[in-house]
């Protein structure tokens, strides 16, 4: 599969939301990365499914809704009500991870899973056919423009492993960056979140297609 460019609009300007987003596409964004944060699973709070459907009418790319949120079964139809794509829960916010993956589906979105840099990857094995993603935490979720940890690869590889043969998209996020991405993507990434590391530069463009080519 080839790699796809997701930056996280967690890194751009929100009170320029709208023009942010059409800036990342036009840039050559392949989705738009959206991080939901509740400031109760992650200490940090983002924003909910009206921004997502504010940014929709902005851009055709598919919007990819990342939830850090416990519990995560109140929101999923009001988040594919407001045009995302796709919808991640994480494995450690809920304790009905097959229902609530079945939720998301029958609400019109493509089920992901993400998992915390602690969570061991096989935690996915048994919902994989449900799933169209896996997203793998490479920093311990919350905050944007932190480091890549030591045992990001070595995670990325292991759910790349547990989904080997399946038609599942590998998603490595947080401290991605040039220097980062070319081993992700050796470990079995293809999607690369992107905060900083695209809305922190001057031109956006030259950013994807750095995170692209590394
Ligand atoms: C972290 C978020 C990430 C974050 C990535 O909780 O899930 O998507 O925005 O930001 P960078 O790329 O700056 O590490
Ligand atoms: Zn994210």
């Amino acid at each position: 599969m080839s790699v796809l460019i997701a930056p996280s609009i967690l890194a751009a300007d929100f009170a320029a939301i709208g023009a942010e987003a059409r800036a990342a596409e036009a840039a050559g964004a392949d989705w738009l990365h959206l991080d939901v944060m509740d400031g109760h699973f992650v200490p940090n709070i983002s924003f909910g499914p009206a921004l997502v459907e504010a940014i929709s009418r902005h851009v055709s790319i598919p919007l990819d809704v990342h939830l850090m949120i416990a519990p995560p079964e109140p929101y999923l139809a009001a988040f594919a009500k407001a045009g995302a794509a796709r919808i991640s829960i994480h494995a450690e916010a809920t304790n009905h991870l097959d229902r609530s993956l079945t939720a998301i589906a029958e609400a019109g979105a493509i089920p992901g899973v993400a998992m915390n840099p602690a969570t061991p990857a096989s935690v996915v094995a048994p919902v994989l056919h449900r799933i169209g993603l896996i997203c793998v935490m490479t920093v311990n979720p919350g905050f944007g423009g932190q480091s890549y940890l030591p045992n990001a690869n070595d995670q990325i590889a292991a759910a790349a492993s547990v989904a080997a043969g399946r038609d599942i998209r590998i998603e490595v996020d947080g401290g991605v960056n040039a220097d980062t991405a070319g081993a992700a993507k050796a470990a079995g990434a293809d999607v690369l979140v992107a905060g900083s590391a695209v809305f922190g530069k001057p031109d956006y463009a030259a950013a994807i297609a750095g995170l692209r080519a590394a």
